[in-house]
């Protein structure tokens, strides 16, 4: 699907094959309303009174072209009451590209349907929502479903300034990223193997403009990372960890770090998770998934800034070879881990990336991703993500990014308490800390790793992925991740 900016003196007179018009429903005309009212002798009235046509929420009515308007359709969208509700501005362009699916070109008049809102932000929104929403999710079937497809958007401005232009480039970016995201995500862990990723980051790299290494088991050892060649010893892909820079920044200039949880699959080991629903946890590679996808965006904007991304990919199975409740565990850092249940193994590869990273790199700051603890799930549900912040500015910029991405967060504790919780008999830390609070001491086990490096950590368990009717993966936190970025240099 392609998405241009149009300009346009007059609605009546474009040639689409679907003009969208917004209705409100205190019965102010838009003015692109106003335009049709007019060059219709007072239709739009008399059809709203008539009840054919009406402004309340989720309302649509798709007419065929009349007198006085080129467009071949015209399709009037309820907006509801007037608002500055971000949310619910996604809403309804998503709902109109979903039902206009079937026509191949369509013109929308959307910078009118919010009270007042930045026309940046809308053109960035437009193209971000109407991508991902016009995108068909990858599947393995052999009948490749049909189907007429919408080919190009048209949204209408009122001059294509170079700040407009560049909010559709950068919501088109951010939009080709949440699928990439999604695919991985979707991908059965058969097929998305560490390697298989590990080579999907390489390939990106070399087709963006960042540089990849991989780094396979024998170095994996050599960087003595214990945590994760502890989660991969029970499987017989060997694990991968991938590193990627992107250099757009002064030379020098410290980067900002970004650290994904890549499990390709997550049995639980031997402490080996309930049958059901366990196939989804092929998304347990989501947290890398996003970070790689954030890669791709953050090259093709070309962001003037140096980023650092590091992945740890691996499976988590029961073998004879896995790693068993009891163990411990000697991490990058020197700090020994006892390992309680082989299920809370995401942490386990974090830390190795997070201090290995650190020293490595010398990040101004470092955010991971990870769909780290079912405990966050229960916390905050499907549609927020928990954010474990020690630095103040990061956590606030990064609420603001998560705001006007669409992509929610919210801020967690990362209390003294619960470092306490993840006291061991025998070892630095224990890797659990027992039900209560289970998102917060996942987070306070990490932080431990982290040392004075300003961090965030984004647990996404909920977020990353939906089930249910519409099951697959949901490409969070690429929005947040790239619009942050995005911030950082405007
Ligand atoms: N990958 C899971 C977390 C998860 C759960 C993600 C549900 C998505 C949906 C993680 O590795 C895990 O198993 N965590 C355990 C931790 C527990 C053993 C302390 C959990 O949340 O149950
Ligand atoms: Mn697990
Ligand atoms: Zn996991």
């Amino acid at each position: 699907m392609k998405l241009s900016l149009v300009t346009s003196q007059n609605i009546a007179e474009l040639n689409t094959e679907c003009l969208v018009v917004g209705l409100f429903k205190d019965g102010t005309f838009t003015p692109s309303a106003t335009t049709l009212d007019r060059v219709s002798n007072g239709g739009v009235k008399s059809w709203i009174e008539s009840g054919d046509i009406s402004g309340d929420l989720g309302c649509s009515a798709l007419f065929p072209s009349f007198p006085g308007v080129v467009a071949k359709r015209v399709l009037f969208i309820g907006l509801g009451k007037k608002t500055n509700c971000r949310k619910s501005f996604a809403k309804v362009i998503q709902s109109v590209v979903e039902k206009t699916r079937n026509i191949k070109n369509v013109t929308l008049t959307a910078l009118e349907w919010m009270e007042t809102a930045q026309p940046e932000w809308m053109v960035q929104t437009v193209a971000q929502t109407s991508i991902t929403t016009c995108s068909s999710v990858k599947n393995y079937k052999t009948q490749p479903s049909d189907g007429k497809k919408t080919e190009s958007i048209h949204l209408v401005v009122e001059k294509k300034t170079k700040a407009l232009t560049s909010a559709l480039t950068k919501g088109s970016a951010i939009a080709k990223s949440v699928e990439l995201a999604k695919e991985l995500g979707d991908m059965p862990g058969n097929i998305c193997t560490p390697k298989y990723l590990a080579e999907v980051a390489q390939k990106l790299g070399k087709a963006k403009g960042f540089d990849v290494t991989v780094y396979e088991e024998k170095a994996i050892k050599k960087l003595k990372m214990g945590g994760l060649l502890g989660v991969a010893s029970g499987s017989i892909n060997p694990p991968r960890v991938v590193i990627m820079e992107y250099h757009g920044g002064q030379k020098g200039e410290k980067p900002v770090a970004l650290v994904g949880k890549g499990l390709t699959f997550d049995a639980g080991g031997i402490s080996l998770k309930p049958a059901a629903s366990m196939d989804e946890m092929k998304y347990d590679m989501s947290g890398a998934g996003s970070v790689i996808a954030s890669m791709v965006a953050i090259a093709s904007l070309k962001l003037p800034i140096n980023v650092v991304a590091v992945v740890g990919c691996t499976e988590n199975l029961p073998s004879g070879s896995a790693v068993k409740p009891g163990d411990i565990l000697t991490t990058h850092s020197g700090k020994t881990v006892e390992v309680l249940n082989t299920d809370a193994e995401g942490r386990l590869v974090l830390v190795d990336l997070l201090s290995f990273v650190i020293d490595q790199f010398k990040p101004a700051e470092v955010i991971d991703t990870a769909t780290l603890t079912g405990a966050c799930v229960i916390a905050l549900g499907n549609d927020i993500s928990g954010l474990f912040c020690t630095d103040e500015k990061m956590a606030s910029e990064l609420l603001e990014a998560s705001e006007k991405a669409l992509d929610s967060a919210w801020r967690m504790p990362l209390n003294a308490q619960f470092t306490q919780m993840l006291e061991s008999r025998f070892a630095d830390l224990a890797n659990i800390g027992g039900r209560a609070g289970g998102a917060c001491t996942a987070a306070a086990f990490l932080k431990e790793f982290v040392g004075n490096t300003p961090w965030a950590h984004l647990d996404i368990a909920g977020t990353a992925w939906k089930s249910g009717k519409e099951k697959g993966s949901t490409g969070r936190p690429v929005p947040l991740l790239v619009n942050y970025l995005i911030n950082k240099v405007n």
